[in-house]
């Protein structure tokens, strides 16, 4: 799997040739960021938002799926030393924020969420190389899915709070 980004890559920058009216991954509040919030979030630089889509000719290609992508920080009290080496005591570590992650209904089960899962954390490992981040947080919407970002290595740090250090995120496209 090399999802890097390329002039081909199904994976865009959320963008006006984008349909999002259809999309509908089950959860509201991914839905709803989606067509409400994602012009703004984009433009004012609170997230990148990046979508999946159809390939279908013309304008208006439908979303498949997206992600978004943000700077944060965790604090490192409670957080298990080995995982943010390097970190100094006392100070918050710095991460990338999956925010959020939704795949159509009508295309989950088929490898989308995967696709793009490392898309975003091999985006991230990238990043890495520019700016200081020891790894990928996320809140999980629920034990369910919780489990499914385990079996990527993901571990949990709070009640929904997850994280995988840039060193397994590393591991996996090696
Ligand atoms: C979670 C989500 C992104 C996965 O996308 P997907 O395209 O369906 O996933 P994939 O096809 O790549 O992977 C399918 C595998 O993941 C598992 N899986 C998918 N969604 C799951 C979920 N919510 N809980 C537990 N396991 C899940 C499936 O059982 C399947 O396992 P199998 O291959 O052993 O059968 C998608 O189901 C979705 O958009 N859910 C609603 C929004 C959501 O919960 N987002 C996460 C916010 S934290």
């Amino acid at each position: 799997m090399n999802p890097v980004e390329e002039k081909e890559s199904p994976v865009q920058k959320y963008g006006s040739d984008q349909d999002t009216d259809y999309f509908d991954c089950g959860e509201d509040s991914i839905n709803s960021f989606l067509k409400k919030n994602a012009v703004v979030n984009q433009k004012r630089g609170v997230s990148q938002i990046f979508c999946l889509r159809e390939n279908v000719d013309g304008v208006g290609k439908p979303v498949i799926g997206y992600y978004t992508l943000s700077a944060a920080a965790i604090p490192s009290s409670g957080v298990d030393r080995e995982i943010i080496k390097g970190v100094p005591l006392g100070y918050d570590a710095p991460v990338i924020l999956l925010g959020r992650i939704g795949i159509d209904k009508r295309h989950q089960g088929k490898g989308h969420g995967e696709f793009l899962l490392m898309d975003a954390l091999e985006r991230a490992m990238n990043a890495s190389n520019d700016l200081g981040v020891v790894g990928v947080v996320l809140d999980a919407l629920n034990e369910d899915v919780a489990s499914w970002y385990q079996s990527y290595g993901f571990i949990t740090l709070d009640e929904s709070k997850m994280f995988i250090p840039m060193k397994a995120i590393k591991a996996l496209f090696r």
